[in-house]
C-alpha cells in the first residue's frame, strides 16, 4: 500500500519514514506551508535520501490565515483563558492538504509522528476522518513494534545512523517546538518542570520586552463584520489577509507582544506546560475585543461568549469536522454584522495597549454616558430599578442578620 506521511524533516518523522518502508509501504512525504520558518528544499532532499517516493509540498497560508486564524479573531477564541490555539487552529487546514494530496495520489494510509501522549493525534486523526472517512491512519508512537524499538533518543539515533539518514547535529534543543503563522510553541525537555522558568534565549520570535524599542509605536485595525480587513503599520496600509497578518506579526514581535506561559488540560486527562509567542494573534484578538465593547449589544455579547468557549474547546479538541463546530461558527457570525470600524493600539515592550476606537456602528451615546447632563434619561427612573432589584438581596441581608452572620 502508499502512505502519505506527514513529515517535518526531523528525526522522528525521518525514522517513521524508513520503518514504514522497512514494513513493506510506498511512502509520499507531505509538509504543509503554514508560514513556519523552514528550509524547504532540505526537507524535500532529506525525505528523499530517507527513502520517499515523493514529497508534496503544499503552501497553505492563506487558507489557514483566512478560514481559520481570523474567525478565531471573530469569535475572541481562546483556550484556558489564555492559550490562542496557534496549533490547534493550524491542525484543520494541514488535514486538508492532506486528505487532497492522498486522494491525488492514491494513498490508502497515512500516517504521522504525534504522541500518543498529546491533543495533535486525536485533531488531526478526527480531522482525516470527517474529511475522507475510508482513509486509514498510521500512529507509529501507539504501535507497540514501534514505540517499543525506538524508546529513547538512542535507539532513534542508531536507526538513522543504520539507513544513513543525515541526524543534523545542531545543538539540539531542550524542548519541543511546533511553529506556524500563528504561533510558535515550546513544551517538553525543560519546561516539564513547571516552575522552571524559561531561559531568555528559548524565545525564538518575540524581542524580550526588556530591550523592546523604548518608543512606543502606534498602529490601527479596521474590521469589517469582526474580521480584520486593513491595517496601518509605519505609514503603510495592508488589505490583503496574509499580508495584514504577517505585517501585523511583524510589528508585535519587534514590541515584545504575546509571550504566554501556562499549564494546560490537554484533551486526554494530563496536564503539560507550554510557552507560546502569538504576536499579530494577541494584537488582533484584543483590538477586536475593544471594538466590540463599543458596537456589540451587551446581551448579544453574552450569548456569543458562551458559544466563544465553546468554539475554543471544540477547536482545541480537534473537532473542526463536527455538525457541532459548523453549527457554532455559523452562530458566532451574525453577531459580528455591526463589528465594523477602527481601533488604534500602542505597542509598548510586550504591551499592546488600546489608545482609541471608532465605528460608524457605535451603540456608545456621550450624551447617555456624561456624567455632566441628563439629557434623555430621568435619574428617578433608576430608584424603582433598585428597589425592585433589593427585594431579594433584602431577603438575603436579613438571613444572614438573623443567623448571626450579617
Ligand atoms: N499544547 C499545544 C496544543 O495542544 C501545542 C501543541 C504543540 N504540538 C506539537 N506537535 N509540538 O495545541
Ligand atoms: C505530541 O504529543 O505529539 C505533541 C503535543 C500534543 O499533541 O499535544
Amino acid at each position: 500500500g502508499s502512505v502519505l506521511l506527514a513529515y517535518s524533516g526531523g528525526l522522528d518523522t525521518s525514522c517513521i519514514m524508513a520503518w514504514l518502508i522497512d514494513e513493506g509501504y510506498d511512502v509520499i512525504g507531505f509538509m504543509a506551508d503554514v508560514g513556519q520558518e523552514e528550509d524547504f528544499d532540505a526537507a524535500r532532499e532529506k525525505a528523499m535520501k530517507c527513502g520517499a517516493k515523493g514529497f508534496i509540498l503544499e503552501d497553505m497560508r492563506r487558507e489557514f490565515i483566512e478560514e481559520l486564524i481570523f474567525p478565531a479573531v471573530q469569535a475572541n477564541a481562546v483556550y484556558e483563558d489564555v492559550y490562542l490555539l496557534g496549533t490547534s487552529l493550524a491542525r484543520p487546514v494541514i488535514a486538508r492538504g492532506m486528505m487532497a494530496a492522498a486522494a491525488k495520489n492514491g494513498c490508502e494510509y497515512v500516517s504521522h509522528g504525534c504522541t500518543g501522549k498529546g491533543n495533535d493525534q486525536v485533531r488531526f486523526e478526527l480531522a482525516f476522518y470527517g474529511l475522507k472517512p475510508d482513509i486509514k491512519v498510521i500512529a507509529p508512537w501507539r504501535i507497540p513494534e514501534f514505540y517499543n524499538r525506538f524508546a529513547g533518543r538512542t535507539a532513534l539515533l542508531d536507526y538513522a545512523a543504520s539507513k544513513g539518514i543525515p541526524v543534523v547535529q545542531t545543538k539540539s534543543k531542550p524542548w519541543s517546538t511546533d511553529e506556524n503563522a500563528a504561533h510558535i510553541s515550546y513544551e517538553a525537555g525543560i519546561l516539564e518542570d513547571p516552575d522552571q522558568t524559561p531561559p531568555s534565549e528559548m524565545w525564538k520570535l518575540t524581542t524580550d520586552p526588556r530591550k523592546a524599542p523604548d518608543t512606543p509605536e502606534e498602529i490601527s485595525i479596521e474590521f469589517t463584520k469582526g474580521l480584520p480587513t486593513k491595517a496601518t503599520i509605519g505609514g503603510k496600509t495592508y488589505t490583503d489577509a496574509v499580508e495584514l497578518f504577517l505585517a501585523v506579526n511583524e510589528v508585535g514581535r519587534k514590541h515584545g507582544v504575546g509571550r504566554i506561559d501556562i499549564v494546560e488540560n490537554r484533551l486526554i486527562g494530563l496536564k503539560s506546560r507550554g510557552c507560546y509567542e502569538a504576536s499579530g494573534h494577541h494584537i488582533l484578538r484584543a483590538a477586536h475585543i475593544g471594538l466590540e465593547g463599543l458596537t456589540m449589544d451587551r446581551e448579544v455579547r453574552r450569548v456569543r461568549d458562551d458559544l466563544a468557549k465553546r468554539y475554543s474547546e471544540l477547536l482545541y479538541y480537534g473537532y473542526f469536522y463536527s455538525p457541532e463546530c459548523n453549527y457554532v461558527r455559523a452562530c458566532i457570525i451574525p453577531s459580528q454584522v455591526t463589528v465594523n470600524g477602527k481601533v488604534r493600539l500602542s505597542l509598548y515592550k510586550g504591551n499592546a495597549m488600546i489608545i482609541g476606537r471608532s465605528s460608524p456602528e457605535t451603540l456608545y451615546s456621550a450624551e447617555l454616558a456624561s456624567m455632566d447632563t441628563v439629557e434623555g434619561f430621568s435619574p428617578e427612573a433608576t430608584s424603582g430599578f433598585i428597589e425592585t432589584s433589593a427585594i431579594r438581596i433584602k431577603s438575603y441581608g436579613l438571613s444572614q442578620t438573623q443567623k448571626g452572620l450579617g
